[in-house]
């Protein structure tokens, strides 16, 4: 079988782990600092904010850019969950903008339709980990001054217009296992703006900058040594890990060249992708349809998965909850219906990418 993902631990971590156990501290502390450095290196912003995990860190940006109860948020309707999610934990009302069909990731037009005077900030989605058009978001929000939230949980190192993810707003970031970067759970929030960051810091502690002190109502966000121990060696190897996935990424386009049917992903132009998932769409002109092309795969031993397989707004309990605004976003229903994402994490050989193509093209070809 060749799996969707592989997650293995870096000879660096070990030795990390034991500094770790050896200082007696686990909760957050000096590694989480490091850890802190390094993702705002990857983002080139003056801060990042570990939190404890992905969802976590959307929240918390989304309460330190001052969103809450009354307010509305637009955000991408062909994403993992945990977008949606965090914008109710916060108590505001979602919205949905449509996708471009090409990259997967919310169309600055439909932004521009669903925009109104109840907006009161925008969490595009980098998908995949190819960023979106946050130049032309950011041209259609113009002069309203509203925060922007970009969700790069998919995303670690992925550009737009030459500028990293998570530095066009509020960056948020997931260390899931399975990301390109990951300390089994993990989480990040990254800006420029001092007063922000020293927002996330409270909330993240209780509300406290000094012991027993409370500033504000806060949470526990915190992040501890062990999660930060084991991403330090992959935030340091970044680039590499993102460069062996860019070139598994152009060796299976090249390689599906011939499957009837099959869309590949394209990477738009002044974008980059880090690959976090290698999506194509099955479509019409495919032998088979998507259902049964996964089957087909899981039957000759390619992993592959479905993200996602639904539009976020179109399950029973977002569609009756009245804080969800479930307009119809027709590229997302059919994205949700035509995709299939491949293997193209760093691990996989020459030979895998060979079956995997062509398991593809003969299922595509009805052979
Ligand atoms: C787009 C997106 N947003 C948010 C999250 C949430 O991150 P976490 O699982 O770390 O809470 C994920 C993670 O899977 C994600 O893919």
């Amino acid at each position: 079988m060749i799996p969707i993902t592989v997650v293995k631990i870096d000879p660096g971590v070990e030795a990390l782990i034991a500094e770790v156990l050896s200082s007696g501290r686990l909760a957050q502390g000096p590694m989480v600092e490091r850890f802190e450095s390094l993702v705002a290196e990857m983002c080139g912003t003056r801060h990042a904010v570990a939190v404890s995990n992905g969802t976590v860190s959307l929240v918390a940006a989304l309460q330190a850019a001052g969103i809450g109860p009354g307010d509305q948020v637009i955000t991408s309707p062909f994403t993992f969950v945990a977008s949606v999610n965090a914008i109710l934990e916060s108590g505001a009302e979602v919205r949905f903008a449509d996708i471009d069909p090409v990259t997967f990731n919310m169309s600055p037009d439909a932004l521009a339709t669903r925009i109104t005077d109840r907006t009161a900030a925008v969490m595009p989605v980098h998908l995949y980990g190819q960023a979106a058009d946050m130049q032309s978001i950011m041209d259609v929000i113009g002069d309203r001054d509203l925060p922007v939230i970009e969700d790069a949980a998919q995303a670690h190192g992925a550009e737009s217009g030459g500028r990293r993810v998570g530095s066009f707003g509020l960056g948020s970031f997931s260390f899931y296992a399975t990301k390109n970067v990951s300390t089994g759970e993990g989480g990040a929030v990254t800006t420029d703006d001092d007063v922000i960051a020293d927002r996330l810091r409270l909330l993240r502690n209780q509300g406290m900058r000094e012991r027993y002190v409370y500033e504000v109502a806060g949470h526990n966000y915190r992040m501890t040594e062990l999660q930060a121990a084991v991403g330090i060696p992959q935030l340091e190897r970044l680039e590499e890990i993102n460069a062996t996935r860019r070139r598994n990424a152009a060796a299976l386009t090249e390689g599906l060249a011939s499957a009837p049917g099959i869309v590949t992903p394209a990477v738009r132009e002044g974008a980059t992708s880090v690959w976090h998932q290698y999506t194509i769409r099955v479509t019409s002109d495919s032998a088979v349809d998507r259902d049964a092309m996964v089957e087909g795969l899981e039957k000759a031993g390619v992993g592959c998965g479905v993200y996602y397989p639904r539009a976020a707004y179109d399950y029973d309990c977002y569609r009756s909850n009245p804080l969800v605004d479930a307009e119809p976003c027709p590229e997302a229903e059919r994205a949700a219906h035509e995709v299939v994402s491949l293997p193209v994490h760093p691990y996989l050989s020459d030979n895998d990418i060979e079956k995997v193509c062509a398991t593809v093209t003969e299922l595509a070809s009805g052979s």
